[in-house]
């Protein structure tokens, strides 16, 4: 006799779906000269003591942690007095084998500008130096084949103009409005080609809804985690390396079938900087 047909009830949320990873080739710089001695950033306090051994040691965890994972990861050598050299999201914005490179808006910054660009131009990348302001990789974003691209607090908006007629992709201007989040890397992460996640608040209403619009399914990180720079994270599609005490980010992520990996970056964030402020992605 045939059995009867038995309805298999649906499990009440989808299931996440399964990621696959790209191969990432990234420029790091290790922090040997890493310390807080001016203030940038409502982050950076001077008066508090950096070490910059154990700012090494938890940067050797990130450098570790991608190598783990199969990235390719370049080095460029540290300067002396160069306390911020070691976010190297901010030494320009690399794409379809050129670079733009970085104009920095404070002075003890400028010099990174030069020895960022000397570097890409020895490793095979068409060098388009900048005639104006912006800081690299911290305020532009690749998602969607689109730039996305920060500015108000050091990245202008005229480099966007720049950035269009080098690389002749979208850019969309995105402008940033809380000081604790200036660079658009500390409000934005990107996941994967084609999804985020942001803090709404970082944004001014018009960027906001923009964001809505083009990411409708857009993950929203709460205070709590952005205020550990939860959002500065970098990825391959499949993992997630974020800031452990992100704890909800996390969450959401493995929701959405993301791997994460935790981790503890504190002393940079006294420099106001986590993983993704000292990642650069060379796309060569
Ligand atoms: N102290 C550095 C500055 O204020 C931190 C840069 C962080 N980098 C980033 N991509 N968000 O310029």
């Amino acid at each position: 006799m045939q059995p009867e047909t038995t309805i298999i009830a649906r499990p009440e949320t989808a299931p996440a779906p399964t990621r696959s990873a790209a191969h990432k080739t990234v420029l790091m710089c290790r922090p040997e000269h890493f310390t807080v001695t001016y203030r940038i950033n409502p982050w950076m306090r001077p008066e508090i003591p950096t070490s910059t051994a154990t700012a090494v040691q938890q940067w050797q965890s990130l450098y570790d942690a991608y190598v783990g994972l199969g990235y390719d990861v370049e080095l460029i050598d540290p300067i002396a007095g160069l306390n911020d050299m070691v976010y190297a999201a901010n030494g320009g914005f690399t794409l379809d084998g050129k670079a733009y490179g970085a104009k920095f808006t404070y002075e003890q910054r400028v010099p990174e500008g030069p020895a960022y660009m000397a570097w890409f131009a020895e490793h095979g990348f068409e060098v388009h130096e900048p005639q104006q302001i912006n800081e690299g990789e911290g305020d532009f974003l690749l998602s969607q084949g689109a730039i996305l691209a920060g500015h108000g607090f050091r990245t202008s908006l005229e480099s966007h103009d720049e950035l269009r007629s080098i690389f002749d992709r979208e850019v969309v201007s995105l402008r940033l409005v809380d000081p604790a989040f200036y660079h658009l890397d500390t409000a934005i992460a990107i996941l994967d080609d084609e999804n985020i996640a942001y803090l709404p608040k970082a944004f001014d209403e018009g960027s906001r809804a923009e964001l809505e619009r083009r990411y409708p399914d857009a993950l929203h990180v709460n205070e709590e985690d952005a205020s550990v720079l939860g959002l500065n994270s970098f990825g391959d599609g499949r993992t997630m390396l974020i800031a452990g005490r992100a704890t909800d980010f996390d969450r959401q992520l493995t929701e959405r079938g993301y791997e994460t990996v935790g981790l503890d970056l504190s002393e940079l964030l006294l420099g106001g900087g986590g993983i993704k402020c000292c990642t650069l992605e060379l796309r060569r």
